[in-house]
């Protein structure tokens, strides 16, 4: 039985790489393969074409190329680690996905998204993740959290607008697709956020 790709995505400072190794933990307690990697990134080309993304630069980069970046990183990803690894059977829990792609150069940036969706058409073909968990929090409250960790890369030295938009764009995506996608509170304590993820995965890994 081919696996599953689970992915999780937000704004900054959502406490994504926290809840990935506890949902991680989670199915591997019941009996799942699981492989996690992250977007953009998860191969060696993908790793360099993440930090050309991230890196600062004199004159900074075309929205184009940076949304031709992200697909390229992903088609890599796809071909070499994705589809293979669920072929084996074995679940793929990733560090966002496409959602960011319409969340930060669609909403945050303002491509069309149609254009977003003829580049998802033409790498992913029909393949789009069975779940993604969406951690919700206020831009405030992320952007205190992800300006502890350090110097800010490209993405992270945006205005709070911009990730309002960012998040809007998360969120009305998830409520397009409900049964995709699932919201979580991550503003709440990590403990807490962990017990809504782990019950969310126990209701959908019983419904099929
Ligand atoms: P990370 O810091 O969560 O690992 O993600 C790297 C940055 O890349 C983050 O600021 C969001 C951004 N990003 C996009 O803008 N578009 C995308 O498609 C992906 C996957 C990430």
């Amino acid at each position: 039985m081919a696996g599953r790709l689970v992915t999780v995505d937000g704004g900054e400072g959502a406490g994504k790489t926290t809840q990935m190794g506890f949902m991680r933990e989670y199915l591997e307690r019941r009996g799942y393969r699981v492989v996690t990697t992250r977007e953009p990134g998860g191969t060696s080309l993908g790793e360099e074409i993440r930090a050309l993304l991230l890196g600062h630069r004199d004159g900074g980069m075309t929205l184009a190329a940076e949304t031709l970046l992200m697909f390229a990183a992903r088609a890599e990803h796809l071909e070499r680690v994705i589809r293979p690894v669920l072929a084996t059977g074995c679940w793929v829990l990733c560090d966002r996905f496409t959602d960011a792609t319409y969340a930060y150069q669609g909403g945050g940036r303002g491509l069309p998204l149609e254009r977003i969706a003829v580049l998802e058409e033409w790498v992913q073909g029909e393949l789009r993740p069975d779940l993604t968990l969406l951690l919700d929090v206020p831009v405030a409250t992320g952007l205190t959290r992800a300006g502890k960790r350090g110097v800010a890369d490209r993405f992270e030295r945006e205005n709070v607008d911009f990730f309002e938009r960012v998040r809007a764009i998360y969120l009305e995506r998830a409520t397009h697709e409900p049964n995709r996608c699932r919201v979580v509170d991550a503003s709440q304590s990590v403990e807490a956020v962990r017990a809504e993820v782990e019950a969310m995965l126990a209701e959908w890994l019983e419904s099929g």
